[in-house]
């Protein structure tokens, strides 16, 4: 045993594991489940921080608190180190995602008796993929919540890597496969060779900062907030003339990570005064109920549920289910209509991939094995975006949620 333990620290979903003679073992971190949400919310009323599923339930009950998701996308930027009072204490974002990862390594410790002092964590191969500073800082950011977890070390390794790792035994030696880890904040590629039954040699890793909360984000700016009056006329104080609301709060309301920081009186009064001048009255109203009622995450929830149902094959009549809004209103979301929302974002992923391919300098036909590995690899729209840049190799999926895990698993005997 080597007291290291293997976390997958996602943007939407979280995982630890360790290895046992040789074999990745998954710990339960909630009740059976492999997986949790990475999610946090600091109940007002226990005054407890809960975390994961337990967190998610609490803000769909409606209790008073304040909810957390995507933390892992504010790693790098200037929010992370943005403190509040929470509790009662004065909290930043590190503290906040450092208590998440001490709490999985309570659990992991419960669960198994073990003493876990080092930590081996995934990491996305671009956190950043604009911006190099900002990129290298979200690592300096990261280390440093692993830090304040309790964890003594903490060594990374690609997150593509650990799926190659994990999938070290599905090719014929010589195959050439391409790992393509479409999570909920980065898309991942590695590129790997099958040396005989068990070894891999990694030809060169590639990623880039668009995951399923871009989507989620993209379908909620282009067909929900134009209910809450994104894009429509707001009259001046004098005279007729109207300008277009300002697209600011509606940005931050469709992005996960953004939502926490719109529930301040600035922001209230700020879409008040739209409303005021609004020409569509009722949509700017509906904005003003949704900031002062904290709606913002029911209602990033209900885009990605709508987006899961309209991939999902043989659903009838898709819809987001809007009736936070008004009384169970919803608004229909074909799947055609969400592929032509989406294939920006889907084609940015594909031309990744080829640079993936580009840089190791092997031809797309060359590679013989596609493996498909996390939630958004699930989508419809990425799969073609793949298959039809790299149409010579086979469709292989990999345990979508859980093949990072099982590579980071995997590492942790040699990772110190
Ligand atoms: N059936 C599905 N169809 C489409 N998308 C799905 C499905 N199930 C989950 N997703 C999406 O997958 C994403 C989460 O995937 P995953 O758990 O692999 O991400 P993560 O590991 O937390 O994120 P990252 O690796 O980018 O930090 C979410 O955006 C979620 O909406
Ligand atoms: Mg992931």
């Amino acid at each position: 045993m080597s007291g290291t333990l293997g976390i997958d620290f996602g943007t939407s979903n979280s995982a630890a594991g360790i290895s046992v003679d040789g074999t990745p073992q998954l710990i339960p971190l909630e009740g059976d489940e492999l997986t949790m949400p990475t999610a946090v919310f600091f109940d007002f009323e226990s005054k407890k921080m809960r975390v994961g599923a337990e967190a998610s339930e609490a803000l769909l009950r409606g209790d008073e608190g304040r909810y957390m998701r995507g933390l892992k996308s504010l790693l790098g930027t200037r929010l992370i180190r943005e403190s509040r009072m929470l509790l009662g204490e004065r909290l930043d974002f590190i503290d906040i995602i450092a208590r998440f990862l001490h709490e999985v390594k309570t659990r992991a410790e419960t669960a198994t008796g073990e003493t876990f002092t080092k930590a081996l964590s995934g990491r996305p191969v671009r956190f950043h993929s604009e911006d190099d500073a900002k990129d290298a800082q979200a690592l300096v950011d990261l280390k440093e919540c692993y830090a304040r977890a309790g964890f003594d070390d903490v060594a990374f390794m690609n997150e593509p890597e650990a799926a190659a790792l994990a999938n070290r035994d599905v090719m014929q030696s010589g195959d050439l496969g391409l790992i393509v880890d479409i999570g909920g904040g980065t898309s991942d590629f590695t590129l790997f060779r099958q040396k005989g039954a068990q070894d891999i040699d990694i030809l060169g890793s590639y990623g880039v900062r668009i995951g399923g909360t871009d989507f989620d984000r993209r379908l909620s700016i282009t067909r929900v907030m134009p209910q809450l009056g994104m894009g429509s006329p707001i009259r001046h104080a004098f005279g007729n003339d109207t300008h277009l609301a300002p697209n600011g709060i509606f940005n931050d309301l469709a992005t996960w990570a953004k939502i926490p920081f719109l529930y301040g009186p600035d922001t209230i009064r700020a879409a008040k005064d739209l409303h005021k001048f609004a020409v569509h009255e009722t949509r700017l109203a509906r904005l003003v109920k949704v900031l002062e009622e904290e709606l913002g995450h029911d209602l990033a929830f209900a885009v990605e549920a709508g987006k899961i149902m309209a991939n999902t094959p043989d659903v009838e009549n898709p819809v987001i289910r809007v009736g936070m809004l008004k009384r169970k209103a919803v608004l229909p979301l074909p799947a055609e209509m969400m592929t032509k929302k989406l294939s920006g974002l889907a084609n940015q992923i594909g031309e990744a991939a080829e640079a993936t391919l580009a840089e190791a300098q092997i031809a797309p036909d060359a590679v013989t094995h596609l493996i498909f590995v996390g939630g958004s690899s699930l989508m419809q729209v990425v799969e073609n975006a793949l298959t039809s840049r790299l149409p010579s190799a086979q469709v292989h999926r990999g345990a979508a949620l859980t093949a990072i895990i099982d590579g980071l698993a995997l590492g942790t005997t040699q990772a110190f």
